[in-house]
């Protein structure tokens, strides 16, 4: 039986319509081979479960993405490292959405990991202005002078900036979307100073509590 390609074959500048208040759940074996998507990511996706389940989590990879991203990602998880990324995202009829993932381990009850779950969330528009130009750069790197140019250029951009990705990753985000919530609550009431002690140091308020 021939296998049909689940990629699409064109690539539409454009976003997929989805509910931005929802949560994209996917599972993986240890190798990002799908195990479990939820009815989310089913509808934002544009595939049917039967059609990705056992199929490699690359299938929904967006060719604008550097491959670099990636790396860092795989880096983490294999060393049982949680760890967060925002990811443009490839659907069925070649159009895209725009996620940060909360990447965490999957152990069984002897502690030993058995694969990995991504849970996404929208992310503010002002997030994907400042981190589109920086993919389009680790990209251009990439396909001009090599994937190793692109990785050198993200390590020295990170050392620049004192942070690691998933550092970078969580405070843009966290800075973004404290300045989303402000201004939205500055049109309904007076401005009150955000406690920082509220804020942790991993987005487990933001996709585990009750953010807005
Ligand atoms: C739990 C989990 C979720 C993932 N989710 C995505 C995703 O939403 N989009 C994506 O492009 N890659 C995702 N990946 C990474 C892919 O496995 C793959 O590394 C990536 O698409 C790049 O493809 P490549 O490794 O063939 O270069 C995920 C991996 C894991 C373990």
């Amino acid at each position: 039986m021939t296998k049909i390609s689940l990629r699409p074959t064109t690539i539409i500048d454009e976003e997929v319509k989805w509910n931005k208040s929802e949560i994209i759940i996917s599972k993986t074996d240890l190798h990002g081979t799908i195990l479990y998507m939820n009815d989310t990511f089913e509808e934002v996706s544009e595939y049917n479960k039967i059609e990705l389940i056992g199929e490699p989590h690359n299938i929904i990879r967006h060719p604008d993405m550097p491959k670099v991203a990636f790396k860092v990602l795989w880096d983490s998880l294999k060393k049982g490292e949680n760890f967060h990324a925002i990811v443009k995202n490839l659907t069925r009829t070649g159009r895209y959405y725009w996620v940060i993932t909360d990447f965490t381990i999957d152990k069984d009850d002897n502690g030993k990991m058995t694969g990995y779950t991504g849970r996404r969330k929208a992310v503010p528009e002002s997030v994907i202005k400042k981190i589109e130009p920086l993919y389009k750069t680790l990209l251009d790197i990439e396909k001009i002078k090599g994937e190793k140019a692109s990785e050198l250029y993200f390590d020295a951009y990170l050392k620049e900036e004192g942070k690691t990705y998933d550092e970078f990753v969580v405070d843009l985000f966290e800075q973004e979307s404290l300045k989303e919530k402000k201004s939205n609550q500055s049109q309904t009431q007076n401005e009150t100073e955000e406690q920082p002690s509220k804020i942790k140091k991993s987005l487990n308020w933001f996709f585990f509590g009750d953010f807005l």
